[in-house]
C-alpha cells in the first residue's frame, strides 16, 4: 500500500471559503490525500484565500514567502493558491511567486484533481474560468465522516449587486442558486453523520432562487428533515428581504432567531455612493417588520467607515442609525481601496481619519454587544453543545442567538440543544447552567 498523500488546507475570508476548503479536502481525498494540521507534513499546501480588503490579499503573498523554505526542504510538496484572489489575479501570483505550482478560482475547484495530476507530473496549473456547469454537480456526495453538530452549506453563490466598494461580483461570479433537491439530499447526508445545525451560505444567500418559494421555501424543507434541529442563513441584502422569509422567522421554529443583516452606512448619501439601491429608512423600516415578526431576533450588521467623500456627517449617521437597531453584534471596517471597482477611482480619504471614525464605531458597537450580552444573564436559551470547553468538565457551544456559551455538563450531551440558564457574561462569551 503506497503511504496516503498529505493534505494541509489553511483558509481566510468568509464562511464561503470554510465550506470550499472542506470540499476540496473531500475532492483530493479521492486522490488518496488525508488531511494534516502540521504543514512541515504535507504533500500539497493549498491557501484559501479572500481578496475582499488590501490586507486580506497580501497576506498570502507573506505567507507564500514563509513557505519557500519548507518548499526547498521538499521539492514534492505542491502549493496552491485558491479562492478569490486567486480568481482575482489568476497567472500573476505565479509570476510573482513563483513557488506556487496551482492556482484555482473558487468556481472551478472540483477540477483539482485532474489539477493535481498535472502538477505530480511537474507542470504548473491554472483554472479561473466560470465554468456553466455547477461544480457542485461535479463534486462526488458528502462523505460519510463524523461531523462536528454544526455545518456550513452553500446553496447560493455569486453577486450582482455591484456595491462600489466591492470585489465580490468579480471573484464569484454572477448570483446562482443550486436546485433544493440537491441542497436537501446533501443536508440529509451531513445530519446522518451527526450535524444538528445548518447554517446555509450565499453572499447574497436571500436571493436564493433554486426553490419555487425562494429560502423560506428552503428554510422550511429543510426544518422537515429530522434530526437537524437548527437552521440558520447567512449573508442576506437587505433588497431580498422578502415577506414570506420575514413571517418564517415567526412560524419556523426551527430557524434561529439571529440575523446579519448588513447595511454599510446610516448616511443617504454614502449608500447612494456606494450603489447600495436602498436607503437608511428601507433598512430601518425592513427591521421593525423583521421584529414584528420575531421580537427576540438579534441583529448582526456590517459598517464601512471611510468610503471615498465621507463627511463627518454622514459618519454621524451610521453612528445614529447603529444607536436606532441596536445590535447584539457587528463588524465594522475601514474603506479598502480594491482594484477594478468603481470606488477605486475616487479620491480617499485620509487614513487618519478613518482610523478615528473606526475607533468611534467599534466603541459603539462594542458597547451594544455587551449590553446584549448582559440582558442574557437570568434568561434561559437553548444551547447546542459542540466541543469540551477550555475548563475540565465543561462544554461549550452557540445560543440561539450565536452567543458562546459555556456549562459544566456530560460530554454525551455534545451535539444536543439543551436548556441553559446563563448565569454571567464575560467579554466573549456567556457562562450558564443546564436546566435539565
Ligand atoms: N454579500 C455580503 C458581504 C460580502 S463582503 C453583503 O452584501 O453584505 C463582507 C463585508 O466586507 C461587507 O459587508 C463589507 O462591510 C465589507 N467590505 C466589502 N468590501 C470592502 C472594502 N472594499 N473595504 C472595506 N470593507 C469591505
Ligand atoms: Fe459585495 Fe455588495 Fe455583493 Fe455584498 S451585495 S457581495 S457587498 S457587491
Ligand atoms: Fe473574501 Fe471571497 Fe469571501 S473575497 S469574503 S473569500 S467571497
Amino acid at each position: 500500500m503506497t503511504e496516503p498523500k498529505k493534505l494541509y488546507i489553511k483558509t481566510y475570508g468568509c464562511q464561503m471559503n470554510v465550506y470550499d476548503s472542506e470540499r476540496m479536502a473531500e475532492a483530493l481525498g479521492g486522490e488518496g490525500y488525508v488531511g494534516t494540521d502540521v504543514p512541515e507534513d504535507a504533500d500539497m499546501i493549498l491557501l484559501n484565500t479572500c481578496h475582499i480588503r488590501e490586507k486580506a490579499a497580501e497576506k498570502v503573498y507573506s505567507e507564500l514567502g514563509r513557505l519557500k523554505p519548507l518548499k526547498d526542504a521538499r521539492p514534492g510538496l505542491k502549493i496552491g493558491v485558491t479562492g478569490c484572489v486567486a480568481q482575482a489575479e489568476g497567472a500573476e501570483i505565479m509570476r510573482r511567486q513563483p513557488l506556487v505550482d496551482l492556482v484555482v478560482g473558487p468556481q472551478s475547484y472540483h477540477r483539482l484533481p485532474a489539477m493535481d495530476a498535472a502538477v505530480r507530473a511537474g507542470g504548473k496549473a491554472l483554472d479561473t474560468e466560470f465554468p456553466q456547469a455547477d461544480k457542485f454537480t461535479a463534486l462526488d456526495a458528502r462523505t460519510r465522516a463524523n461531523r462536528a453538530p454544526s455545518a456550513f452549506l452553500t446553496v447560493q453563490e455569486g453577486c450582482d449587486k455591484f456595491c462600489a466598494f466591492c470585489v465580490v461580483p468579480y471573484t464569484r461570479g454572477a448570483e446562482a442558486s443550486r436546485p433544493a433537491a440537491r441542497v436537501l439530499t446533501e443536508a440529509q447526508a451531513l445530519v446522518a453523520s451527526g450535524v444538528r445545525e445548518i447554517t446555509l451560505l450565499g453572499q447574497n444567500v436571500n436571493a436564493y432562487d433554486g426553490h419555487p418559494q425562494g429560502l423560506a421555501g428552503l428554510v422550511h424543507d429543510l426544518a422537515a428533515i429530522e434530526g437537524l434541529a437548527r437552521i440558520r442563513y447567512t449573508t442576506s441584502h437587505p433588497n431580498d428581504m422578502d415577506a414570506a422569509l420575514i413571517a418564517a422567522h415567526g412560524t419556523e421554529p426551527k430557524l434561529m432567531p439571529y440575523l446579519h443583516l448588513p447595511v454599510q452606512s446610516g448616511s443617504d448619501r454614502i449608500l447612494k455612493a456606494m450603489a447600495r439601491k436602498h436607503t437608511a429608512e428601507h433598512y430601518l423600516r425592513l427591521i421593525e417588520r423583521i421584529r414584528a415578526a420575531r421580537p427576540d431576533i438579534m441583529l448582526s450588521g456590517d459598517f464601512i467607515v471611510g468610503f471615498p467623500g465621507e463627511t463627518e456627517a454622514d459618519f454621524q449617521a451610521s453612528l445614529d442609525l447603529i444607536r436606532e437597531v441596536g445590535y447584539g453584534m457587528a463588524y465594522s471596517f475601514k474603506y479598502s481601496s480594491r482594484p477594478g471597482t468603481p470606488a477605486a477611482e475616487k479620491p480617499q480619504i485620509d487614513e487618519a481619519v478613518m482610523d478615528d471614525r473606526l475607533a468611534r464605531v467599534q466603541e459603539l458597537i462594542t458597547s451594544q454587544q455587551r449590553a446584549a450580552q448582559a440582558a442574557m444573564v437570568g434568561r434561559t436559551v437553548g444551547v447546542l453543545f459542540e466541543k469540551p470547553g477550555r475548563m475540565p468538565g465543561q462544554l461549550t457551544g452557540k445560543s440561539d442567538y450565536l452567543h458562546a456559551v459555556h456549562a459544566l455538563a456530560d460530554g454525551a450531551r455534545i451535539g444536543q440543544v439543551c436548556p441553559v440558564r446563563i448565569t454571567s457574561s464575560g467579554p466573549n462569551s456567556l457562562a450558564g447552567e443546564v436546566v435539565s
